[in-house]
């Protein structure tokens, strides 16, 4: 049975900075439901970004509205975390590891031995459960990204947002957080929503791809990924399935680009009724 968690409703967002002005999004409308991992995939500057930032409270929409639970988003969410693609900066230099982990569940202001348990769990789920007193600019680049995405989880958050988190390590250690991901979502239930520019990453890991058009933005594309859930690095990207979502996916984004030019501004609609119908 499906429950809607996430309602994104005519949502636009247009940056207005010193007479310069930015249409990033649109008109974006779709409905994620609990269990989901969906896929966000869009060419640079598609208002990925911002759209992240506008599901996590963090922006005011233009116009339109994100809804959790059927109530408006104003503010950061409880019931969601995010993790950013700049570990480095999202981590405190002066905290250890446990003390990141440890500081959104103070927040929530749990007690003390509630608070060690749940990190420590966290922090054993991502493989560091002997590294809680290290410093985060003691580890490697997939260390501090696996310390963030142990914060997220140790939080416990109904809806997991993340925002091209593994563009900035290397392949193998990618893999290994994308499987390590993939583990967590089905664990624990949670509902995933990944921003990546990376066409195979999001086929692998989502159960949903929406494709996203240049700015201003509109889903051009919402492919469901009917790969079962068991995945292997190995063998999964290599099957004709994962090929031709691939394949669409890729062609979702061509079109993307080719259409970023005004007269695809001017009529948005159109884009989107044609990538539809080709399929
Ligand atoms: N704070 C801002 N002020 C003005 N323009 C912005 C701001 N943030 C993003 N933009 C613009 O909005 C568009 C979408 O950006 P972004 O959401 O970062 O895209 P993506 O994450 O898909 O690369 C781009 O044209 C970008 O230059
Ligand atoms: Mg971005």
């Amino acid at each position: 049975m499906s429950e809607k968690i996430v309602e994104v409703v005519h949502l636009t967002k247009t940056y207005e900075s010193r007479g310069r002005r930015v249409e990033a999004i649109g008109d974006l409308d779709f409905t994620i439901e609990r269990g989901d991992f969906t896929c966000i995939v869009g060419p640079s500057g598609a208002g990925k970004t911002t759209l992240l930032k506008c599901l996590a409270g963090l922006l005011a929409p233009t116009s339109g509205s994100v809804e959790v639970h059927g109530k408006r988003v104003t503010g950061p969410p409880a019931s969601m975390a995010v993790v950013f693609q700049e570990y480095g900066r999202s981590l405190f230099p002066w905290r250890t590891v446990r003390g990141n982990v440890e500081l959104p569940l103070k927040a929530k202001g749990l007690p003390a031995r509630e608070r060690a348990e749940k990190v420590q769990r966290a922090l054993e789920s991502v493989g560091l459960g002997d590294v809680g007193d290290a410093y985060p600019w003691q580890l490697s680049g997939g260390m501090q990204q696996r310390v963030a995405i142990a914060r997220a989880v140790a939080y416990e958050p109904e809806v997991l947002l993340m925002d091209e988190p593994f563009a900035a390590v290397d392949a193998q250690t990618r893999a290994d957080l994308e499987d390590l991901l993939r583990s967590l979502w089905r664990t624990l239930g949670l509902t995933v929503i990944f921003v990546t520019h990376d066409i195979e990453e999001a086929v692998y890991l989502g159960t949903r791809v929406l494709v996203l058009s240049s700015s201003p933005t509109f889903v051009l594309d919402d492919v469901p990924v009917t790969i079962g859930a068991e995945r292997s690095q190995g063998e999964t990207r290599v099957t004709a399935q994962f090929g031709e979502l691939r394949t669409r996916v890729y062609d979702g984004i061509q079109q993307a680009k080719a259409h970023a030019n005004p007269a695809a501004k001017a009529e948005p609609g159109s884009l989107s009724r044609s990538a539809v119908s080709q399929r």
